[in-house]
């Protein structure tokens, strides 16, 4: 089974999770525009969604789904979302798509994190995939300067402006052995917008595309 098949599979599998008539959290990437894709076949009802990018929105209108003002809800039952890095706690890194931020507040406020990922994203310990920082365009060198400092080598994304018009500076060979603590301590700089370790919240679930079918964690 290839890579895409693997994603397909876990989309499908994501579709149990979805409560007809409700407003749905919806993440952003090549897993979850599979899980789009799946949720329009299957035909599941939706009041709307709450989007964590401009990339998952405009495929949500195409597909008729409402789009909602996050400010507009209290609470989602389900947000549904892809990940770069999954650790055996469930705390991932994200960001490959460069949607961490609203990523972040969208499972903020979401009872329960549905992660789908092909079971090449697991990992013993975070950061071998470059770890996102989501920063101002004023800070990125103070806040490159602090990232070297914490032993990653720093580079910026190359030609990339966030949807909320900020810079990515992509940070590697950071062994992640604290996610809760590198998290904490990277958004406390200044000029940090977020930072991509889902540690704080974490996934709840993870389904796990494997050429044997669909691993379901929790
Ligand atoms: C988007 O910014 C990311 O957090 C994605 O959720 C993550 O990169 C997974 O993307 P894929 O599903 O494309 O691997």
């Amino acid at each position: 089974m290839d890579a895409l098949q693997l994603k397909q599979l876990v989309a499908q599998a994501a579709l149990k999770y979805v409560e007809p008539n409700t407003v749905l959290g919806v993440g952003t990437g090549s897993t979850v525009d599979c899980f789009l894709d799946a949720l329009a076949a299957a035909g599941i009802p939706l009041k709307g969604a709450v989007s964590s990018s401009v990339r998952s929105e405009k495929k949500l209108r195409e597909m008729g789904v409402p789009i909602v003002d996050m400010n507009d809800v209290t609470e989602l039952s389900v947000y549904i979302d892809g990940a770069d890095e999954i650790d055996p706690a469930f705390h991932l890194v994200k960001g490959g798509g460069g949607a961490l931020t609203r990523e972040k507040i969208v499972a903020d406020i979401s009872r329960q994190f549905v992660c789908i990922a092909d079971a090449s994203k697991m990992v013993g310990v975070l950061g071998k995939f470059p770890l996102p920082v989501e920063v101002l365009p004023m800070s990125r060198e103070a806040v490159a300067r602090k990232l070297t400092a914490l032993g990653g080598q720093v580079k910026e994304r190359a030609g990339f402006v966030t949807d909320n018009g900020n810079l990515i500076l992509d940070v590697s060979g950071l062994a992640i052995t604290d996610p809760v603590a590198m998290e904490q301590q990277i958004n406390q700089w200044p000029g940090v917008v977020t930072n991509g370790l889902f540690a704080l919240r974490k996934a709840d679930v993870v389904l796990l595309g494997t050429p044997n079918g669909v691993e379901t964690r929790s």
